[in-house]
């Protein structure tokens, strides 16, 4: 190992060129707590020179104050950087580091073994050419490690090494790692990691990590480091067809029309030809301007802007394709779902995604089954936990461009957002498009919303009343509704009981039964408001996710929701169907308010508080709302 702290110190172009030579290595280490990971780290970094005086001094310090190896050098420490993971003894993050030798530069992420940490799993091997999984050799395969193996084959990590770790503790007996080999060799197989190699370590003291192991000579394959070092992992990506998503198009003036973006697949060469999609418009690459001025080419993995030869109407999201394999859009698809929140994946609920680089919204029905990662059981599924597993239908609102994950992993990855708090909550992988919806395309309407509204004199509209069981949203909806009426306006009321006795009689109130109760009723009163009927939809609507959905499918300004506040207590105490008692009485399950939430609106249209006004008087409160609004008069006749 040539020392680089040298060469920086005498010759530092020398050492930049030869830097810049070095080719890249991006991989992974995965284990369960305890296998033994920062400490293979540690040795690596240590051994490949890595580790600069004052951080050894620092090592040595903590390793006598917190180490756990009676004093000597505690590796582990030296890749444990966070404070909280020193306490837990858990590694909490996915930590990028970087080391080189003379044949390699490498980017190690390591991710944490711990349960609820799938997320950081993903992130890392996203981006990863190979996977370092560590077994404890006393312990063998454990459900993580075949969950990391799942994980692993299912994000595209083509090389496996299996670090069958702490072998000292088992006298380095060869027939121990022998069967730990062949079982994972055997299970690998299933989940699509086909290459594999197994290396038996002991990470403390650095067998087989770095240097070839004195204690087990019946090992002749490679060290880690060796392996590392000479693993093929190029013509992965660069083999492709060009994919360059657009991030954003630059227009300075007149004459300038830039596309910016990272090249996701294959080379860009001026020149070439290219087709556009989703508009499926062909022309050439007239110009590849980077920072450092006009190239011929560019590869995978550079950010660059092109011009084009001709006029294109090419925005954000859109992504520019080598003509002879061109991309394909498509609005519906069977994907692999990764969930990574304690809240779980809601069947029929919807969620931004982002592919590409294009914010969509989506909603994951049905959920086609679940996997059992130790067996692969198929399981049926409703919903999907943290960490589990499931092939789900992907439903986007617009058809987006898309390759499948396993052709080209930045167009056939999604990120599954929460569109109310946020949080990446999943990832799917696309497998391919489902040709459901292919040949129904809108119809235009002649007579729209606004035409059939005029006809009434008023205009189409939803007034979305949510709250508890019991709070009064049926009465007052049944107020509105007569003062319309007497008003000569016209008007209908969706209400939950009703419509569950007809259209949503198959569904009952778990969480994922409410979600699509909602997403049907939402879509029933778009279609009332659309025929130009100011639409009362009394429903307890428990979920803000929903509602959200709801107020973007009718659309804002024509959207009012009424939070009808009541209390529980007091809509317990009224308890005007009994309801409440049954529930207490554990004779109703999943009851709103019991056991069931209620997450209440923070910016509804309408607050009433029924324990300050009747019934009537809200009626008139909403009446005049909506009069305030301008929806008891037609919407302004547009051409
Ligand atoms: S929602 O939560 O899916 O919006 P919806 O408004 O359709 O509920 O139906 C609520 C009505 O169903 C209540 O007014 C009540 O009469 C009845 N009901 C029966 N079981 C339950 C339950 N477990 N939780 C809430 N309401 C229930």
């Amino acid at each position: 190992m040539a020392s680089d702290l040298h060469t920086i110190e005498t010759d530092i172009e020398t050492f930049l060129d030869s830097y810049a030579k070095r080719d890249l290595l991006r991989f992974m280490t995965c284990g369960s707590v305890d296998d033994g990971k920062s400490t293979l780290i540690g040795r690596l970094l240590y051994e490949s020179q890595q580790v600069f005086s004052d951080q050894l001094a620092t090592l040595a310090k903590d390793s006598k104050a917190v180490g756990t190896r009676d004093g000597e050098l505690d590796f582990a420490l030296l890749v444990d950087g966070l404070a909280a993971e020193r306490e837990q003894g858990i590694t909490i993050d996915v930590a990028y580091r970087f080391f080189r030798t003379d044949r390699r530069k490498f980017i190690v992420a390591d991710t944490p073994g711990h349960e609820q940490y799938t997320r950081n799993m993903v992130t890392g091997a996203s981006t990863a050419d190979l996977a370092i999984l560590l077994v404890d050799a006393r312990k063998g395969l454990l459900t993580q490690t075949r969950r990391h193996s799942y994980l692993v084959g299912l994000l595209g990590v083509r090389h496996v090494i299996l670090a069958v770790n702490k072998m000292d503790l088992v006298a380095f007996d060869q027939t121990v790692f022998s069967t730990i080999a062949a079982e994972y060799r055997a299970f690998a197989a299933k989940v699509g990691v086909t290459d594999v190699t197994v290396i038996p370590v002991c990470a403390v003291d650095g067998d087989n990590v770095v240097q070839p192991s004195q204690r087990m000579d019946w090992y002749r394959g490679p060290t880690v480091l060796t392996f590392l070092e000479t693993v093929d992992v190029t013509g992965t990506v660069t083999a492709q067809p060009l994919r360059l998503p657009v991030q954003y198009v630059s227009r300075p003036d007149a004459d300038f029309r830039g596309f910016a973006g990272r090249i996701a697949s294959g080379l860009l060469a001026r020149g070439a030809r290219v087709r556009m999609a989703p508009s499926g418009f062909e022309t050439h690459i007239a110009r590849i301007v980077t920072p450092e001025g006009d190239v011929e080419s560019a590869r995978e993995g550079r950010s660059v802007m092109v011009t084009l030869s001709d006029e294109v109407d090419v925005s954000r999201g859109d992504v520019i394709a080598a003509a002879s394999a061109p991309v394909e859009c498509a609005a519906q698809f069977e994907a692999s779902v990764i969930w990574m929140h304690e809240e779980p994946l809601l069947q029929g609920r919807q969620y931004l995604v982002k592919i590409g680089t294009q914010l969509a919204a989506a909603t994951i029905a049905p959920i086609k089954h679940k996997i059992n990662v130790n067996t692969l059981e198929q399981l049926s599924a409703e919903k999907l936990e943290l960490n589990e597993i499931g092939t789900c239908e992907l439903v986007f609102d617009r058809p987006v461009p898309f390759d499948s994950y396993a052709s080209n992993r930045a167009l056939g990855g999604c990120i599954l957002i929460d569109r109310l708090t946020n949080q990446t909550v999943g990832a799917a992988l696309i497998h391919f498009a489902l040709r459901r919806s292919q040949n129904i395309h809108w119809q235009a309407l002649d007579v729209n919303r606004a035409v059939r509204g005029a006809q009434k004199g008023q205009t189409g509209c939803v007034l979305w009343l949510t709250g508890l069981s019991g709070s009064g949203k049926s009465t007052i909806a049944n107020l509105v509704d007569k003062h319309l009426l007497a008003l000569g306006k016209h008007s209908y009321v969706l209400d939950g009981d009703n419509v569950r006795h007809g259209l949503n009689k198959d569904l009952g109130f778990s969480a994922q039964d409410r979600v699509e109760n909602i997403r049907r009723v939402a879509e029933v009163a778009r279609l009332i408001a659309d025929a130009g009927l100011i639409t009362l939809v009394s429903f307890i609507s428990p979920f803000r996710s929903e509602r959200q959905m709801a107020r973007t499918l009718v659309g804002a300004g024509e959207f009012f929701e009424v939070y009808v506040d009541t209390p529980l207590a007091v809509a317990e105490q009224r308890d005007v169907k009994g309801l409440y008692k049954k529930a207490r009485a554990g004779q109703l399950q999943n009851f709103t308010g019991i056991d069931s939430p209620y997450e209440a609106p923070e910016q509804p249209e309408i607050h009433i508080d029924t324990t300050r006004l009747t019934p009537a008087e809200a009626a008139l409160e909403i009446v005049a709302c909506l009069t305030a609004a301008g929806m008891l008069a037609p919407e302004s006749l547009k051409s």
